[in-house]
This record gives structure tokens, sequence and C-alpha cells, in this order.
């Protein structure tokens, strides 16, 4: 088990071009669960790359356990790593899939024997120690795949979107044991993915990537409390937050032909910042709609009856060209055409710089 730091830690994949991974810090804790989030093509896997020692550090230091891993090659690093693709051998039983490892280093059979048990239990696999991976269902495979870095004892692992491959269903119950498993096993685990859920349901911390740059490393509520720019704002949260750049008035900020108010001290914050207009973040259950005349008109274009609540999308009345979703009760009746009226308050509300996107 170990700590792990990125110290401006760069990848420049094309000299000249702009790096894959961008002087990125962050120290993550002995034991802890972190997850790299991001969109496609932000650096999410270049960055574990460089860790697990199958890509450059270009630029600034990567140190696991406080030993700089800047030209040490990846076998010496004491890591392992689990991939969307895990290819298992096939003609191998569960079993000796995850003993491969170990029999490669030269471990002696009962000690191997003992481990492979030991996996086995952990990760429920006991009863398929004999059979062929052609003989288990996708998420019982990604365990055994999960098995064979299970084994190495590793300082730290890494985990590159393991559960793409899997439907739905499955991939809510093995993201569920995995956390859950990290947490009894507690090695530092650094795990990679492109949907925000799973790093909000699975990580103690996240770190969000845009372009190879780091935008906020934090608590899943803080990501969702206090997003640190309207990049993470829009990117974390399902429905996506409600983004609208509006002018900024003497009492609030103008919205579908009304006046949002706003505080004394976000009014000061917005002049500070020296701009008149301000880039307004609502999430979808901040909004509450209702009959009364008052408030900002919106028509329903959408409705997506989830049951235990329903999402309204749609657009503003008096300015179509601002979408709105909106989160509402469940079988409330709502209806394609449905004319609302919506409220938010002050307090609730995230104000954002209209040209840099940070926080205000
Ligand atoms: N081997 C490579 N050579 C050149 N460019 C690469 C290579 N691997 C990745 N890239 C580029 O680096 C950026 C980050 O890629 P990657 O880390 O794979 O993103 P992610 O895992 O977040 O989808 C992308 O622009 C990608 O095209
Ligand atoms: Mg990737």
């Amino acid at each position: 088990m170990a700590e792990v730091v990125y110290d401006a830690a760069s990848r420049i994949y094309t000299p000249g071009a702009k790096p894959a991974v961008n002087k990125l810090n962050l120290e993550i804790s002995d034991g802890e669960f972190v997850v790299f989030v991001g969109p496609s093509g932000c650096g999410k896997s270049t960055a574990l790359r460089m860790l697990a020692g199958l890509e450059e550090i270009d630029q600034g230091a990567i140190r696991i356990g406080g030993k700089n891993m800047v030209g040490v090659p990846s076998r010496e690093r004491d890591i392992a790593m689990v991939f969307q693709n895990y290819a298992l051998y096939p003609n191998k039983t569960v079993g000796e899939n995850m003993d491969f490892p170990l029999k490669m280093r030269g471990m002696p059979k009962a000690e191997r024997e003992k481990k492979v048990r030991e996996a086995g239990e952990v990760l429920g696999l006991t009863e398929f120690l004999d059979r062929k991976p052609r003989a288990l269902s996708g998420g019982q495979r990604q365990r055994v795949a999960m098995g064979r870095a299970i084994v190495r004892e590793p300082q730290v692992f890494l985990m590159d979107e393991p559960l793409s491959n899997l439907d739905a269903k499955m991939r809510v119950g093995t993201r569920a044991e995995i956390a859950s498993l990290q947490k009894r096993l507690g090695v530092t685990t650094i795990y990679v993915t492109h949907d925000q859920v799973e790093a909000m349901t699975m990580g103690n911390r996240v770190a969000v990537l845009k372009l190879g740059e780091l935008q906020q490393f934090a608590s899943p509520a803080e990501l969702y409390d206090k997003p640190k720019n309207a990049f993470v704002a829009g990117f974390i949260g399902s429905p996506a937050m409600n983004l609208y750049t509006v002018p900024v008035v003497e009492e609030g900020a103008k919205l579908g032909g009304q006046v949002v108010p706003l505080t004394t001290a976000q009014r000061s914050a917005i002049s500070s910042a020296g701009v008149s207009t301000v880039t307004l973040g609502i999430r979808p259950e901040q909004w509450s709609a209702n009959g009364s005349s008052d408030g900002i008109a919106a028509e329903i274009a959408v409705v997506e009856e989830l049951g235990s609540d329903a999402f309204l999308y749609g657009n503003l009345i008096d300015d179509p060209s601002q979408s709105i979703v909106v989160r509402g009760a469940g079988r409330s009746g709502a209806r394609i055409g449905d004319k609302i009226t919506l409220h938010t308050t002050s307090d609730e509300l995230h104000l954002f710089h209209p040209e840099t996107g940070e926080r205000i």
C-alpha cells in the first residue's frame, strides 16, 4: 500500500502539440479510492498509464510511496492493472488464470494455491475455480480479471474502464462490489471512467479532467455542491445542471423575462469580477415548478417519466433559445405542451464567470 503523487506530470505525445496530460498535480492518500473522470480523449488513460509505466513521464514526476517513478520500468512499480479488455486465457481454468502471474514470478506452489484460494473467496469465485472462462457470465469473468490483480498484492490497483463491456444492470452490481472490495483490501486504487455516475458512486475523491487539464479534485459531494467551474458543473450530475449566460441587472439576473433575485453577497461578487453578464447554474432539482402565475414561464417539450420522479425538458416562453430541465415528482401528469412557471431561491444558485467559466 502506498500514497501516489502526481507532481506537475506531463505526457507530450507530439512535440509542440498540446500535452495529452498537462502538469497534473494530485496527492492520493494511502488506501484511497480515486476516480479519474472526463469526456473521451481528456487524458484519463494516459494519466493512468504514466503511473503504470506504460507511457513516459515527459515532465514533472510521479511518486509511489515517496519514490520517483521516472525511468523505473513497469514491472518494478508493484502495481496491478485491470482493463476493459481483460483477456483471460481460454484454455486455463479460473484458478489457473489467477495463478498465472504468481507462477511467472516463481512463487512456490503451496503459497500460490493459498493466495488463489483466498482471492477466490474474496471475490465469490470459490465454486468456479475449476471452470473455464467460457462457462462464466461477463460479470464473473470480470471478477476473475480482478482476482488476477488481487493475488499479486500490489501497492496500487489501476483500473481503466473495467466495466464497459458489461450490461447496465451488471455494471451497477459490479461497481458496488469493486467499491466494497477496495474498502476491505485497503489498497490505493485509481479507477478511470467516462461515466460520471460511476465516478460519483465509487470514489472517495474524483479528479475531473478536460483536454489534459485537471479541473477539480474533490469528494463527490463537493463536486456536486461547489463545482469550481462551469465545465465541472455541467459534467457532474444527470440530467446536467441548467446553465444560462444572462445580463446582470440591479436586483439580480435577467432570465426568461423575469429577474432571478440575487443576494447582496452574490451581487458584490459579480461586481468584483467586473462583468455585466453572468452564467447562472441551476440544477434540475433546484427549479420548483408550479401553476402560479408569477415566476419564469416555460413550455414542456419532453417528459421523462421514471416512476420515482420525472424530468421535464422544455424552453422558456419569453426566450425560447434557453432550454430547461426540471426534476419534478413522478406521475405528476405533466404532459408535452403544458405551461409551467419556475422558481428558484438565490442561495441555491451557482454563479460562474461568463468567459472563463470560473466559479464566482
Ligand atoms: N499513443 C498515442 N499517440 C498519440 N496521441 C495519443 C496516444 N494515445 C492517446 N493520444 C491522445 O492523447 C489524448 C488523451 O488520450 P487518452 O488518455 O486515451 O484519453 P481518455 O482515456 O481520457 O479517453 C487524446 O487526444 C488522444 O488522441
Ligand atoms: Mg481511455
